[in-house]
């Protein structure tokens, strides 16, 4: 099994960052010295996909602006102070191919990724949310991919949450342990209420597909929120037969959707540079 496409699905209104979002999707949210989507793409190039599919409604010129090249800044600063700067991302897009798809109609992460269906397949494929900031040496979807690629699988990542947070996550029913970190479901359940939930693991922003999810999708009715969700559909997949797992990827993560998530995620690439640990460390003491 080769992956080497992937779906970011970044059409929300990133509304638990504004006012910042009516002006800058959210996915341009700086951490540290970087912005949250290189952060995502360079996960996914770690983990050796070549293709995205930025699924974005409406327009995020921004966006796609951050996301090109940019030859005459380019040159303007050859040889220049910044130029380091702005290395990493251009680096970073000559090794990454990026379509650009539009959902006209906010109908749910489900519908998102449906929209990608024509681009990616008949092949298994990565889905990046880009809320969802993972810090780990070995990249969290390259870990899924590993998982995939041994089981022949679809595999959703997992992280154990506190009981009164269920709510706000899609929570799995494991049918059996296969390996430490490794179950195989027997359902999944988006934001169950606490005493509803199956357990207390929470799908966080990394899935391995299958591409039997996009009949599955097509199917979908709209479920939590009025929304078409991933996670029934990938229940609909395992109820016609393939096994569906959840690996408890290993990093931190962070929702840096909203502003606590993205200045803990901020703090922890902060104590990463040396030069910054003792300032913040000081910093912290006096409070
Ligand atoms: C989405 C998924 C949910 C998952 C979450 C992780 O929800 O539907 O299953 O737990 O991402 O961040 P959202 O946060 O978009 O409401």
């Amino acid at each position: 099994m080769h992956i080497h496409q992937a779906i970011i699905p970044a059409a929300g209104l990133g509304t638990r960052f504004l006012p910042f979002t009516k002006a800058t999707p959210k996915e341009l949210l700086p951490l540290l010295n970087k912005s949250a989507i290189e952060y995502i793409i360079k996960e996914g190039v770690d983990a050796g996909i070549t293709d995205f599919y930025m699924i974005t409604s409406g327009n995020k010129p921004t966006l796609a602006k951050y996301l090109q090249l940019a030859p005459e800044l380019e040159a303007a600063i050859a040889g220049k102070k910044g130029e380091h700067l702005l290395s990493s991302i251009s680096t970073l897009i000559r090794q990454a191919r990026i379509e650009f798809i539009n959902q006209d109609k906010p109908l749910g992460l489900g519908h998102a990724v449906l929209m990608a269906k024509q681009q990616i397949g008949d092949t298994y494929f990565g889905v990046l949310l880009p809320d969802d900031i993972i810090f780990n040496a070995k990249a969290a979807l390259a870990q899924l991919i590993g998982i995939a690629q041994t089981y022949n699988a679809t595999v959703i990542a997992v992280q154990e949450v506190e009981p009164d947070q269920v709510s706000s996550y899609g929570i799995v029913a494991i049918k059996k342990e296969i390996a430490p970190g490794l179950v195989e479901l027997s359902g999944l359940v988006e934001k169950p209420a606490m005493h509803d939930a199956p357990s207390h693991l929470a799908i966080i922003g990394r899935y391995v597909l299958s591409p039997r999810i996009f009949n599955s999708l097509e199917r979908t009715q709209a479920g939590s929120g009025g929304e078409i969700q991933l996670t029934d559909a990938i229940q609909h997949v395992l109820n016609s037969g393939e096994r569906v797992l959840a690996y408890q990827v290993e990093g931190s993560r962070y929702d840096i959707g909203t502003p606590e998530g993205w200045l803990q995620a901020n703090i922890e690439l902060g104590l990463q540079v040396p030069e910054y640990t003792n300032a913040i460390k000081q910093m912290v003491k006096k409070f």
